[in-house]
């Protein structure tokens, strides 16, 4: 079965390529490098004894996109992962994400349409809840208006999906909402590559113990939670790879009830930073130096995943810890030397 990885050389695509290589998955992989190392290819081909077919490509050319399927009739299935992903440069450059996270979608889907059968996966996640009313948060909770260009990408990358899938019964579709992927493969062969400063919370972490950064700011400890700071449901990427093979084999399966469907992908286990950091200090022996600072604006108070829907019709859960992600988070910071 041949499947195309779009962005597959990122954090996230990077991990999904290994994990459908173990199963046996031909992989064609799409990427324009804008956020991603070329030794990221090395390191699946590496850990997998499989080298992926590669496409160097901008999928908002979309003669380009086009051009590609006429040449890969044979496509089974395709992970969408092309997108960016920061949410400040989001606010200041907006049509650079609409134009890259929804013109690259919608020329993808316009040569899936043409397809006697498709089956596709979708990179959504647990931002379009904004700050859900209740936790933990099921999928029925409803979608609050996005905090940032970035975020709004996500929720009409969905419902763009919903309605093509509404006229294409031959089109399958999944739209899977991540809440925090942290960690990287046990080989520390693949990992998170931030360009520039991190945003997220761990790549901050083990910047900060290798004393590439001075100290890590903790933004705000008067949240209303046990111990003020903020919480979320950090999920390992080697869980939330397999997440995307599970769905795509019901796909290819047929064995979802409608042609499309969204579950939430995480541990269903809230964490707060300070957590978060002692776990880390814990597994590692390092101690961080860190302070308290003032609340990151458009940061919800908490965010952690019910997981029953994605148990009970995708049959999958995760395996790995906190701790497991974070040790694997160190080991691959201290390996990222080599690249
Ligand atoms: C962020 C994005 C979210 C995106 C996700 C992708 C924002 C507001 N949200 O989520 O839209 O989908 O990344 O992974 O940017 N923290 C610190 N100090 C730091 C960095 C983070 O205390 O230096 C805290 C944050 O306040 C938050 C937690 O750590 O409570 C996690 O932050 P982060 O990793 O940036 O993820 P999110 O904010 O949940």
């Amino acid at each position: 079965m041949k499947i195309v990885v779009t962005g597959g050389l990122g954090f996230i695509g990077s991990h999904v390529v290994v994990e459908l290589q173990q199963k046996g998955f031909e992989v064609v992989i799409i990427d324009n490098l804008s956020n991603a190392d070329k030794n990221v290819f090395n390191g699946i081909s590496e850990i997998t004894g499989i080298t992926p077919l590669f496409e160097e490509m901008d999928l908002r050319d979309k003669a380009s996109v086009i051009d590609f399927f006429s040449r890969h009739t044979d496509v089974d299935g395709v992970i969408h992962f092309a997108a960016s992903k920061a949410v400040g440069e989001s606010v200041e450059n907006p049509l650079l994400y609409y134009e890259n996270n929804l013109n690259t979608l919608v020329y993808v889907l316009q040569e899936l349409q043409k397809k006697d059968t498709a089956n596709f996966i979708f990179s959504s996640s647990c931002t379009v809840y904004g700050q859900a009313d209740q936790m933990p948060i099921t999928e029925n909770a409803p979608v609050k208006p996005a905090e940032s260009p970035y975020g709004n990408t996500k929720q009409i990358g969905e419902e763009i999906i919903q309605d093509v899938c509404r006229v294409t019964p031959n089109l399958n579709a999944i739209a899977l909402r991540y809440f925090n992927p942290i960690g990287s493969h046990e080989s520390s062969l693949i990992g998170e590559l931030p360009i520039g400063t991190p945003q997220n919370l761990v790549p901050l972490i083990t910047q900060t113990a290798t004393g590439q950064r001075e100290q890590l700011s903790v933004y705000g400890d008067d949240y209303p939670t046990p111990d003020g700071t903020a919480i979320r449901d950090y999920i390992h990427v080697v869980d939330l790879a397999k997440a995307h093979v599970v769905a795509l084999q019901k796909l290819l399966k047929r064995e979802m009830s409608s042609n499309y469907d969204f579950f939430n992908i995480g541990t269903g286990k809230g964490s707060s930073v300070l957590e978060v950091v002692n776990a880390f200090e814990k597994v590692t022996g390092e101690k961080l130096n860190y302070k308290i600072v003032a609340r990151r604006p458009g940061d919800v108070v908490e965010a952690y995943a019910n997981t029953t829907k994605a148990k009970e019709v995708l049959g999958w859960q995760t395996e790995l810890t906190l701790e497991d992600a974070l040790a694997s988070a160190w080991k691959w910071e201290q390996n990222i030397r080599g690249y």
